[in-house]
């Protein structure tokens, strides 16, 4: 299965080993039109296939002047194709259009103030004579060729931006798609409509339309689709979003481990079913689950035992969607780029949800392929998926049995859902569900003395876990506020029977992880 052409228009965005290039996409995404990373070693003739709009070149950490510094095809501007280069990729179009990049005694870096030039050109029309630009550089354009415009200056950088109407060609020194910049979006869009023409109609309503078509084409007229829902918001979406190609040849696999957050069941069961009218395999395998994590103490030998029960589960219940060939998996664009492939064969498994099986050969049908995380939200909204699945903050396979530690038993995961309960419900009253990435509670199995009333107690310990992050790769430990912290010690240890003590976990990522298992 080749990845069909998610839209009609579309902006390749050439990465020049910058960590900007994703942020650049999602800019451009976020101007209406559909955008792709691809690698610098991208060929002019690769390039005219894919027939963008408009390219833009990110930035980069090299300098043009050293022994494999990444080029671009040169070919590339005699395609007619406009194209707008970020910092390293503005240098490199003047350094490949005999421009002159000079070595800087000292560069620039953070804020810095921009001097618009009386002709302000395509891009900068519109705004102010000065405002300020987020600038990471050290060498910097001095001269351009014949042809170029300087349409705005700093104090280190006398080509700050320049463009040659006639063809097509685009640069800024510095960084329009970081927040810092002032009319960073403006320039983008400037560049996208007055540059390339673009017509700007790619929506989250488009992407479904689109993806519905792609289903449809996939699975044919009789094919039948079987999804894995694991309670997470990609898996969701993706049903919802396979739902709606295909109707009732999608059956969706729900395992309760007995391990989910409390009410977890009860509301997919009430999305999916009688909301999404989605044929759903409820299994609740919590005594099995729970049999088999009986006196296993270790982490790993906890997640293998419920990974193994997980498949075992869904097999039986596979078994019972008669000629189910295609899989639904809810990979997103991210995942895509770092695997560094973009076609996908036929796989064998997944590793969400606990692992499937690798043993069963299942066609995949995977329609967020092409979506960041906050693109699969909007759609999820858009197929009308409520806010509590939407928001949904990332959760381990495993479960809450990955935030007990030491032996997972039913009364030990009843308090845990008890207590994490409330850190969600107050982190939600407080208006920080959005803004934390996870918030949680985790039973460290550690007992203490207490007093409560006049009676000594000698009971469990909560730990609250609370974090900000980008992508769970690093986090740091929320700052919540002392009064929120307050209310949920009160309310844990008021509302829940059998804890005597709560701590706040203050440690970021690294050292330590999220989760604690
Ligand atoms: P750590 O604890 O390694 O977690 O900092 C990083 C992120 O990954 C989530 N996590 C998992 N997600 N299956 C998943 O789908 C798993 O087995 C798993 N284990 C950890 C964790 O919640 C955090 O967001």
């Amino acid at each position: 299965m080749t990845t069909p052409d998610p839209a009609d228009e579309s902006v390749l965005v050439v990465d020049f080993g910058a960590q900007y290039a994703q942020l650049i996409a999602r800019r451009v995404r976020e101007a209406n039109v559909y955008s792709e990373i691809v690698p610098h070693t991208i060929t002019a003739a690769e390039v005219r296939e894919k027939a963008p709009t408009g390219i833009i070149f990110s930035g980069g950490p090299k300098s043009v002047h050293v022994d494999g510094a990444p080029m671009i095809d040169p070919e590339v501007y005699d395609l007619d194709i406009p194209v707008l280069g970020i910092c390293y990729g503005a240098q490199l179009i003047a350094h490949q259009q005999d421009g002159t990049v000079g070595r800087n005694e000292r560069g620039e870096y953070g804020r810095t103030e921009l001097t618009v030039d009386a002709d302000s050109g395509v891009m900068l029309d519109g705004t102010p004579p000065t405002q300020t630009v987020w600038m990471s550089h050290f060498d910097a354009i001095t001269e351009m060729p014949d042809g170029f415009d300087v349409t705005a200056s700093t104090p280190d950088a006398p080509v700050a931006a320049f463009e040659d109407r006639a063809r097509g060609l685009y640069g800024v020194q510095y960084h329009p798609e970081v927040v810092h910049t002032e009319h960073g979006q403006h320039v983008i869009e400037r560049f996208l409509t007055e540059g390339c023409g673009a017509e700007r109609s790619w929506t989250m309503a488009s992407v479904i339309d689109t993806q519905v078509e792609l289903i449809q084409n996939q699975v044919g007229d009789e094919g039948r689709v079987i999804c894995a829902l694991s309670g997470g918001v990609d898996s969701a979406v993706a049903a919802a979003l396979v739902h709606k190609a295909v109707g009732d040849r999608l059956t969706c696999v729900y395992v309760d481990t007995g391990l989910m957050r409390k009410g977890e069941s009860d509301q997919i069961v009430e999305t999916f079913e009688r909301h999404q009218k989605i044929e759903l395999i409820h299994v609740s395998a919590a005594d099995r689950f729970f049999e088999h994590l009986s006196g296993v103490i270790d982490p790993e030998e906890k997640r293998k035992s419920i990974g193994e029960q997980f498949i075992r589960v869904f097999e039986a219940a596979k078994a019972q969607v008669v000629g189910a060939q295609f899989l639904v998996q809810g990979t997103l664009y991210p995942d895509v780029i770092e695997s560094g492939t973009s076609d996908a064969a036929k796989i064998k498994s997944h590793h969400n949800v606990g692992g499937l099986p690798d043993d069963i050969e299942f066609d995949l049908v995977e329609p967020l392929r092409a979506l960041f995380k906050d693109e699969v939200r909007a759609v999820g909204t858009e197929l009308g998926l409520p806010d509590e699945i939407v928001w949904r903050q990332p959760f381990p396979g495993p479960g809450l049995g990955v935030r007990i530690i030491g032996e997972v038993t039913p009364e030990k995961v009843a308090i845990l859902q008890e207590a994490d309960f409330i850190v969600r419900e107050e982190i939600k009253k407080a208006g920080l569900d959005r803004e934390i990435w996870q918030a949680f509670a985790v039973l460290p199995g550690v007992n203490s003395v207490g007093v409560m009333g006049d009676e000594r107690t000698y009971a469990d310990a909560i730990i609250i876990r609370a974090v900000t992050s980008e992508d769970a790769m690093t986090a740091d430990w929320a700052r919540l506020p002392y009064e929120l912290l307050d209310t949920m010690s009160s309310r844990i240890i008021n509302e829940v029977a059998g804890v005597n003590r709560v701590a706040y976990d203050i440690t970021s990522k690294p050292p330590g992880t999220i989760e604690w298992e």
